[in-house]
């Protein structure tokens, strides 16, 4: 519970500073970044609509992506070791950023030290706030080429898809989520110790409730969103019926604390708890064969961007919060028409959208009304005028 108490109470705070401009999506207006992989000092103001960002292979492009990502995550989308975020030789690396919102501004910074490894947040100057607390403020949609692993990936994937979507739109989930992960951990570790069943069954109770409430949380959700999914897939991919299913972990229907004590000699001769929330899938498929046997790469790429756009439109519709997209290569893998598919959903989402292309000539179907491109050489990064 404390967690989301502490988010809400920092959210509340924040959000009654007073007005000093209006726009009415939500946006990163301006970042600085100090010693980022190849990035050793940027400050840079970016547009609320389209941010273009063009460079050669190697010049700092997803870096750029990547520290934004960093801001809103506490954590990359490439990396999962820290340190070899930070540039050769330096102690650490600052992100700081200025998040506007209607009448609301939030300054957020971090740093991550080379030596120790926590990493500092700070919202509007005070210390203390953490991760989840950025994340609040700051829903993101990252599209890279790497993105397909929420298709063809494990169901840890698609989990993490529902999960975030639900860490948005369900003020609970975030300590429901935690709690069940906790008992879930303890569970196991008691497997592996040789208890009877008696030794367990009270913390069974409380991880099945907890497991009920994520897992009704989860398929609302995935229910909720199949609407937007489906609009979006008729558009994208109008030649292929996509279908979707959410698996809960373990049999509909079923009382999950009975499944627990049913399956405990198998979970104690295994070592681990077989079923429950923790094997929850969003399954996809196309002309009911899996999506990965049947899609081309370009349309695998064009399903995902359906999936992260709907989410983004989802939370607008529900929340009235503008997500911010991150979009690495946007070229890659996608024709001249696909491209202005894309192009066009993102224009009419109004987000703020970051786009990384190697050469202007990939982002000709973008054309927003609002845009401003940046030239990306060998870490530095400039305005070009439009
Ligand atoms: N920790 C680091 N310190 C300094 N440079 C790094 C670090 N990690 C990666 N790089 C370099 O940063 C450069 C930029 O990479 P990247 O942002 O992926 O380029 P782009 O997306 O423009 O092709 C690469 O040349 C890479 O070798
Ligand atoms: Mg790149």
């Amino acid at each position: 519970m404390r967690n989301t108490s502490l988010c809400r109470c920092a959210y509340k705070k924040l959000g009654s500073k007073p007005p000093h401009f209006l726009i009415d999506v939500m946006a990163i207006s301006r970042l600085i970044i100090e010693n980022f992989r190849n990035l050793a000092a940027v400050d840079l103001e970016f547009d609320h609509g389209f941010n273009f960002l063009v460079g050669d292979n190697g010049s700092g492009k997803t870096s750029l992506l990547e520290s934004l990502f960093y801001l809103g995550h506490g954590r990359s989308f490439k990396s999962t070791v820290t340190t070899r975020i930070i540039r050769y030789d330096q102690p650490h690396f600052i992100l700081h950023g200025q998040i506007r919102e209607q009448r609301h501004q939030w300054s957020v910074g971090l740093q991550k030290l080379r030596k120790e490894g926590n990493t500092i947040v700070k919202i509007n100057g005070e210390d203390g706030n953490k991760i989840s607390d950025l994340a609040h403020l700051l829903p993101m949609q990252i599209i890279t080429p790497d993105g397909l692993n929420l298709l063809n990936g494990g169901p840890a994937y698609r989990r993490a898809f529902l999960d975030w979507g639900l860490f948005h739109h369900q003020p609970e989930f975030h300590a429901a989520w935690s709690g069940l992960n906790r008992l879930l951990k303890q569970r196991n570790a008691a497997l592996q110790q040789n208890y009877d069943y008696a030794a367990l069954k009270i913390w069974d109770m409380e991880l099945a409730k907890l497991a009920h409430q994520v897992s009704r949380w989860r398929a609302d959700y995935a229910e909720a969103l199949r609407t937007e999914i489906e609009k979006t897939c008729r558009l994208f991919l109008p030649e292929t019926e996509i279908s979707i299913g959410f698996y809960q972990g373990w049999e509909k229907d079923r009382d999950y604390a009975q499944l627990l004590e049913h399956n405990f000699e198998r979970d104690k001769a295994i070592g681990y708890t077989v079923s429950g929330p923790q094997k929850a899938d969003f399954r996809f498929r196309a002309n009911n064969l899996p999506v990965e046997d049947v899609l081309s790469r370009g349309q695998l790429k064009l399903l995902m961007c359906a999936l992260r756009l709907a989410q983004g439109e989802h939370l607008m519709q529900q929340k009235n919060r503008h997500c911010i997209f991150l979009i690495d290569d946007f070229a890659s893998e996608l024709d001249e028409n696909k491209r202005q598919l894309l192009a066009e959903r993102l224009r009419n989402s109004q987000s703020q959208v970051f786009v990384t292309a190697i050469t202007p000539s990939h982002l000709r179907q973008m054309q927003p009304e609002k845009s401003q491109i940046f030239k990306v050489d060998k870490g530095t990064i400039k305005p070009l005028e439009n």
